[in-house]
């Protein structure tokens, strides 16, 4: 049988997607080196499908290694979540993304190359949108970026464009998530962010749970509901369901194709709070500060495309997304680890 290489396979979005893809009848392999999660996720994916993925603890800047696990599989697809992924530290320290995310890639697509596999689903951001001009956001608008995080997903975007303009039987979907939050209904598997969390949720998590003392709200000022920033939240679980859909798309299609992951809706920092609130019954204490540098007001998916190319969208309500999200912490006040 075939199967789906699937690198950053242990991480948050990447175990999702394991499990959604063996449910689905798929063989897959997974490819980690395991900077930013733990091997016992490939036990907790065993718990959740009785299937127990095959594992490489490898790097993709090690072309050697990619090229080993080529030719030890019948390696048909790729789905390439492997990269690094916080914001402020990409301005600290961008020569690391660059080499890991760009060199990375470009080993990979190498590889693939040499071993005939010319399909490839990519985890890209909406990141690519900079501050868009207004919302919900299509595919079709203007790409810009604001920090080397987001360069490494456009440059990517990019080389894999060309890639595919130069090898017709070339087969990508670019998936530009929006805010992928919550967890496996088993509680399982999550998302395990290393130190003090940037993103939100994560966050609002941690002030729950009690190890941190109270949430922070960058800004009351913005031309919001009501004043915080609004973003649109994803339950992780449809995110790894448009993934097989994604794959499937590029199966049956050659070219390349950018869609938007997100639900279409937005919601502000507030409103996230006391949802959050509501699904883990605990009392979020907040300060208002100052806004953080590089966000912007409001950004949502226009969710046409994947509908349309995938017969996709998203199922889970925000409700959900935050119980899911408490149920893991509490099952995990350490993460999976
Ligand atoms: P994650 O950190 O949980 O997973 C990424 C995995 O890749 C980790 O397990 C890490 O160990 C592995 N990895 C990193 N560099 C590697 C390398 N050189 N070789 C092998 N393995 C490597 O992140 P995630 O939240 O699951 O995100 C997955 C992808 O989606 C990333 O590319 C990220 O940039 C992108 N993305 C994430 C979000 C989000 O909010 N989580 C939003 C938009 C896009
Ligand atoms: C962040 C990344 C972005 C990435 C996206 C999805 C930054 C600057 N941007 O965006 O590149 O594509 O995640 O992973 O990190 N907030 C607070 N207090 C907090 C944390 C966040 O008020 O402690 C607010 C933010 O101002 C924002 C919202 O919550 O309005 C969501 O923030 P976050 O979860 O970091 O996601 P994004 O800003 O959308």
């Amino acid at each position: 049988m075939k199967s789906v290489l699937i690198t950053g396979g242990t991480g948050f979005i990447g175990s999702h997607t394991a499990v959604e893809l063996i449910e689905a009848g798929k063989e897959i392999i997974i490819v980690d080196n395991l900077y930013n999660s733990s091997e016992e996720v490939l036990n907790r994916i065993e718990q959740i499908t009785h299937v127990l993925p095959k594992f490489y603890k490898e790097d993709l800047c090690d072309k050697e290694a990619l090229r080993r696990i080529f030719r030890e599989n019948d390696i048909d697809s790729v789905i390439h979540f492997a990269g690094l992924k916080a914001v402020g530290e990409s301005v600290a320290i961008p020569l690391k993304y660059y080499q890991n995310n760009i060199t990375g890639t470009l080993n990979l697509l190498e590889v693939m190359q040499e071993f005939h596999c010319k399909k490839i689903v990519f985890s890209s951001s909406a990141t690519v949108y900079g501050d868009p001009a207004s919302v919900p956001i299509k595919e079709n608008f203007p790409l810009h970026t604001t920090n080397p995080y987001g360069t490494t997903k456009l440059f990517i975007e990019q080389i894999l464009t060309d890639l595919c303009h130069s090898d017709k039987e070339f087969s990508a979907v670019l998936l530009r998530y929006f805010n992928p939050i919550g967890a496996h209904k088993s509680g399982l598997i999550g998302e395990t962010p290393n130190g003090i969390p940037n993103n939100l949720l994560p966050y609002i998590a941690r002030v729950a749970a009690g190890k941190l003392e109270r949430l922070s709200v960058f800004g009351d000022d913005y031309d919001t509901i009501d004043g915080t920033g609004v973003r649109d939240y994803i339950h992780v679980v449809d995110l790894a369901k448009g993934h097989v859909k994604a794959l499937e798309y590029a199966n049956e299609h050659q070219g390349i194709e950018a869609v938007n992951l997100g639900t279409g809706n937005g919601y502000s920092v507030l409103q996230i709070k006391d949802a959050f609130e509501k699904a883990s019954k605990v009392k979020i204490p907040y300060v208002i500060t100052s806004r953080r540098p590089g966000d912007i007001a409001t950004c949502y998916a226009d969710t046409e495309k994947a509908k349309k190319l995938f017969g996709w969208e998203a199922q889970y309500s925000i409700e959900e997304m935050c119980e899911d999200s408490w149920n893991f912490t509490v099952k995990n006040p350490d993460g999976v680890q």
